[in-house]
C-alpha cells in the first residue's frame, strides 16, 4: 500500500525505531515507494533481522536514540538525509505515586528528546523539501490510568511538532497518532487471550477492528510526500477517539 509507487524515488528516509512494528512497516512502504532507507533500534539482532526482512540494501544502526552523540554519529554516517521518521517511545505502566522523576524523564526522553536530537542534527543536512514525522499516541488526548508518564510524553511531542514546524520551516514537521495497531506492543499490553482481548477492544473502535501496521505506514508516506502539510497531527485510529 503506497501513495504512488515511486513517490519517494531518489529520497533518503531514516527511520528511528524502524526495526519492528509500525516502524518496520513504514520502512517497507518507503522502500516500495523507491526510497533509500536507513533504520535504527537498540537491539542489534532485531536490526539485522529487519534488514533481512526488508530484502537488503538498507543501512541499519543499533543504539539508544536518546543518546545525542550516537544519534548524531548515525546521521553523519548516512550520505544523504531527506526525511526522518521516529517511532521511539515508552508507555510505562506506573501509578503516579511510583512515577518518580527518573521514570517521567525516561518517557519524555524516549519520545521528545529523540525528536529534539533528530531536529538538531538532521535538519541542517536536509533539503528545503525535507521533512520529519514523529509518532505520538491517543494517550495525548485520552490518557489511561497509571500511564501518566507516557501520556505527558505523547502530548508534549505533539506540541513540539507544532513548534518545530514554525522554527524549521520550510522543512516540514508532522506527527502520526496511532490508535490500536496489531504489533507486539499491543499483544503484550492486552492481558489474557489475545484474540478475545482484541475482539473486546475492536468493539470500541468505530471501524470494528484494530489497525494493520501498513495502514499507519500509508499515513506516514502521505506526510512525507504532501508538500503543503506541516505542523499537523494525523490521527490514524479507526475512529477510536470519537466514542
Ligand atoms: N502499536 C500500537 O497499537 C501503538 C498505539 C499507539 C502508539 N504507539 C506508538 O507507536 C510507536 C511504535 O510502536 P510499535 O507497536 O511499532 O512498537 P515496537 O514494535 O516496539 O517498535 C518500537 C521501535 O522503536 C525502537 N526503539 C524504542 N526505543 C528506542 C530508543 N530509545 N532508541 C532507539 N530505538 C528505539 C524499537 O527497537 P528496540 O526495541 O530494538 O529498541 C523498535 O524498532 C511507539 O512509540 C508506540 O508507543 C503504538
Amino acid at each position: 500500500m503506497v501513495v504512488t509507487s515511486d513517490c519517494l524515488s531518489g529520497r533518503s528516509v531514516v527511520i528511528l525505531g524502524g526495526t519492528s512494528g509500525l516502524g518496520l512497516a513504514t520502512a517497507k512502504a518507503a522502500k516500495e515507494a523507491g526510497a533509500d532507507v536507513a533504520i535504527a533500534g537498540r537491539d542489534p539482532e532485531k536490526a539485522s533481522e529487519a534488514v533481512t526482512e526488508l530484502g537488503g540494501g538498507v543501512v541499519s544502526g543499533a543504539f539508544d536514540a536518546t543518546c545525542e552523540t550516537d544519534l548524531m554519529a548515525f546521521f553523519n554516517a548516512i550520505e544523504k538525509v531527506d526525511h526522518v521518521v521516529s517511532f521511539t517511545g515508552e508507555q510505562p505502566k506506573s501509578p503516579v505515586r511510583s512515577t518518580d522523576q527518573r521514570l517521567l524523564h525516561r518517557a519524555i526522553d524516549a519520545r521528545v528528546s529523540v525528536a529534539r536530537h533528530a531536529c538538531v542534527h538532521a535538519s541542517p543536512r536536509m533539503p528545503t523539501e525535507g521533512s520529519f514525522v514523529f509518532c505520538s499516541g491517543v494517550s495525548s488526548a485520552r490518557p489511561r490510568a497509571n500511564r501518566s508518564a507516557g501520556a505527558v510524553a505523547t502530548a508534549a511531542l505533539e506540541s513540539f511538532v507544532r513548534a518545530m514546524a514554525v522554527e524549521l520551516a520550510p522543512v516540514r514537521v508532522n506527527a502520526v497518532c496511532p490508535g490500536a495497531f496489531d504489533t507486539d506492543v499491543l499483544r503484550k499490553s492486552l492481558e489474557g487471550d489475545y484474540s478475545e482481548a482484541c475482539e473486546r477492544l475492536s468493539g470500541g473502535i468505530p471501524v470494528g477492528r484494530v489497525g494493520r501496521p501498513e495502514e499507519l505506514a500509508h499515513a506516514v508516506l502521505f506526510l512525507l510526500t504532501n508538500t503543503y502539510t506541516t505542523g499537523t497531527v494525523i490521527r490514524v485510529d479507526g475512529g477510536l477517539l470519537l466514542i
